[in-house]
């Protein structure tokens, strides 16, 4: 007997079964399952995006197909990892935001004997590097430890490493300077032939350290919590959860920085905090 299949008949136009999202939904769910990371609320515009680039790669045609790739190869896994973790990042980066932690944070550090630093989601380290020089141009560097995490161990490696491409070092001698840096930029590295290889000195102090924001609970408490151009990838309810962590992780008057995208409002902790530099998204815990 001959059994004929359809696609469930949509209700209403808004209820059309959408097949790329279900697909995506899929995905997500598989790589879960079967991985463990979880990036089911991530916000789906940006993750499409990028899922589509690496079935275009994979040839798979369909995300379908890149959900059995994936399924049954890890090293695909370990590939749309990489794509599914935007890790774009630069030294310095927002000039503005180092010039205002430099006048506005520095001296709130200065009432310590010792801080801790979170930097969580720090990509492949230009971050952390960036707010080593500055800690160390304040004199600060030697009572800090910075704990340095991000969800991907590859680009973990490449932080710790810390060489970083010598043709990037003209627009990083420029944001530096912006962001109030008053010695000479060459001073920090040394041009190597695979790259620009940055002082040991500013790593002595760095705990490199993976770190899921969705999936890890608090590891510590910190004085000042770095979380910039992470959340703006995720979905409301997501970004609520990371910031419950946040506020958790953060000591009695912390500094929370978050991206110039991102925000606390409509959080539930708005009224937690008061702002140190509305528009460099600095905040301050106050209660
Ligand atoms: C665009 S980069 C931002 C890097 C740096 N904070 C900056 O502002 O230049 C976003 C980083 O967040 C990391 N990330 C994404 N999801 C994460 C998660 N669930 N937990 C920890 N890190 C995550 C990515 O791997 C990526 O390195």
């Amino acid at each position: 007997m001959a059994v004929h299949v359809t696609a469930a008949e949509p209700a209403h136009a808004e209820e059309q079964l959408d097949l790329e999202s279900l697909e995506l939904q899929l995905l997500l769910e598989g790589i879960y399952r079967r991985y463990g990371f979880d990036f089911r609320e991530y916000a789906h515009a940006s993750l499409k995006r990028r899922v589509w680039r690496r079935v275009h790669a994979e040839r798979t045609g369909t995300i379908a197909g890149l959900l059995e790739r994936v399924l049954h190869e890890p090293e695909a896994m370990e590939r749309l990892l990489i794509d599914l973790s935007v890790n774009v990042t630069s030294m310095f980066r927002d000039p503005t935001f180092y010039g205002a932690f430099r006048q506005k944070v520095a001296p709130l550090l200065h009432t310590y004997p010792f801080t801790r630093i979170w930097a969580a989601g720090c990509s492949t380290g230009e971050e952390v590097y960036s707010l080593a020089i500055l800690l160390q141009e304040e004199g600060l560097y030697d009572r800090t430890r910075i704990y340095a995490t991000d969800i991907n161990e590859t680009v973990l490696d490449r932080a710790r490493n810390g060489v970083f491409p010598i043709e990037k070092m003209q627009e990083y001698t420029e944001n530096y300077i912006r962001a109030g840096g008053t010695r000479s930029f060459s001073e920090y590295y040394v041009a190597k032939y695979e790259g620009a290889r940055f002082d040991r000195s500013l790593t002595e102090n760095v705990v490199w350290a993976p770190h899921n924001l969705v999936q890890d609970g608090p590891f510590n408490t910190f004085h000042v919590i770095l979380c910039r151009n992470v959340m703006i990838y995720f979905d409301r309810a997501l970004q609520n959860r990371v910031h419950t962590l946040m506020y958790d992780s953060l000591e009695r008057f912390g500094v929370l920085a978050l991206g110039h995208k991102e925000s606390i409002r409509f959080t539930g902790y708005e009224s937690k905090y008061e702002e140190l530099d509305t528009a460099e998204r600095i905040f301050r815990k106050a209660k």
